[in-house]
């Protein structure tokens, strides 16, 4: 199992991965149509590993175009990131987030059934637990109840589609990852999330306001009945992440396996604000405000399954996460940054040298 496709390939988590499964000795076509990404991604994936892989600027939902590509190339296996993923947009826009989730997964997978591609690893997301009745979840608990948005549904919809593909070909497997809360970035600084639009997420609204592009960290609510009253969630790093993708293809087993990528550990919204302000040694202007619609107060990994059967777990911290984001914050070419002056790590950092890459 040598060459495979890589949908949303130049995407955050997708760049990455791509990063991971060259140096892991894979040959990669990535797909995608740039819709929240940059061509760029290419050039840095080509500076870090040495390859440029092959690029289709392609639309999933252009059935015509998947065709072309399918017919003129041989795929092992597809790692399907590509999806549009603004949980908000989707509350707003559901139309276009089934369309281009489903119907873009759809295509792709009557591609890889008429050219004989067998395997796929698909990008979930802890979205499709919705609320239970603990905070760590577990690949066994039951999925898709009283989900908040279109986005977690398009997630659990792709899943019972795969099973049910597997269930009509027996030779067909899909490994479903179901990712918690990817931070960071690649440790050179030289990739990252770099969203085209207003980003809802944590970590990008703090990188945010951390270059001066937003004026304050709203904080979600104090109120839960959490250690600190902020929310809490399982944040991994996404060099982990990437790397739980190259173990899942390399321990890839016949028909459906779903597995948590997490680190089982919960870190709170203050948290992670005091660790970024410890990395960089300035304060953050933070605003306590009401609760978002549809946030849960806790929810983290059980990441036992996928230590078991992939032998992999996350290692970095999310320290380790801070500093590779302000790498990143200070490698990216913004005017406004330069004016603000540069972040510098804080040498009282906890950050462990020896987590360096
Ligand atoms: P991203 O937006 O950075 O990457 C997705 C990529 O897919 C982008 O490059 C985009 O241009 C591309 N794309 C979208 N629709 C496409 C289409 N129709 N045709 C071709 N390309 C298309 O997002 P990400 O954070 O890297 O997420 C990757 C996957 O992981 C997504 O499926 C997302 O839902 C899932 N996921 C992400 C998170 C998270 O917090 N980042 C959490 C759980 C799951
Ligand atoms: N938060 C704030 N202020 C912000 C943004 C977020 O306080 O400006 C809080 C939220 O209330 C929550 C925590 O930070 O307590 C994390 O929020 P995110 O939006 O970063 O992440 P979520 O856990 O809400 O959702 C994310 C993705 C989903 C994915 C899910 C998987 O957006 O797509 O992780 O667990 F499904």
């Amino acid at each position: 199992m040598n060459r495979i496709l890589v949908t949303g390939g130049t995407g955050f988590i997708g760049s990455h991965t791509v990063v991971e499964l060259i140096k892991a000795g894979y040959e990669i076509d990535i797909l995608d149509n740039l819709y929240n990404s940059k061509y760029a991604a290419l050039d840095k994936i080509t500076q870090l590993t040495g390859h440029r892989p092959t690029f289709f600027m392609a639309d999933l939902c252009d059935a015509a175009a998947l065709e072309r590509i399918f017919a003129k190339n041989h795929y092992d296996l597809v790692v399907h990131f590509a999806g549009l993923k603004a949980v908000a947009e989707s509350v707003a826009e559901p139309l276009k987030y089934y369309d281009n989730n489903v119907v873009g997964t759809i295509n792709l997978l009557k591609c890889m059934q008429k050219y004989g591609v067998k395997r796929i690893v698909f990008s979930s997301s802890a979205t499709v637990y919705g609320q239970q009745p603990t905070a760590r979840n577990q690949e066994t608990m039951v999925t898709g109840v009283n989900l908040t948005n279109p986005y977690g549904e398009t997630k659990h919809v792709i899943e019972e589609i795969l099973k049910d593909v597997v269930d009509s070909d027996p030779e067909f497997s899909a490994t479903i990852l179901r990712y918690f809360n990817p931070v960071g970035n690649h440790p050179s600084g030289l990739l990252g999330e770099d969203p085209n639009d207003i980003p809802n997420n944590l970590m990008p609204i703090i990188m945010k306001v951390a270059s001066g592009e937003l004026s304050e960290l709203k904080v979600y609510g104090a109120d839960y009945p959490t250690r600190d009253g902020s929310g809490i969630r399982d944040y991994i790093h996404v060099v982990d992440l990437a790397r739980g993708h190259v173990s899942a293809i390399f321990h890839m087993r016949p028909g459906v396996n779903i597995y948590n990528l997490g680190t089982g550990k919960g870190t709170s919204v203050f948290e992670m604000i005091a660790a970024f302000e410890q990395a960089s040694g300035r304060k953050l202007p933070v605003k306590v405000v009401e609760r978002r619609p549809g946030d849960l107060p806790e929810i983290y990994a059980d990441p036992s399954k996928a230590e078991q059967e992939l032998n992999w777990r996350a290692n970095l911290t999310i320290a380790d996460a801070m500093r590779d984001t302000l790498t990143y914050l200070n490698n990216r070419p913004k005017p406004l940054l330069a004016m603000l002056g540069r972040y510098t790590l804080n040498l009282n950092s906890t950050t462990s040298p020896s987590r360096m890459m």
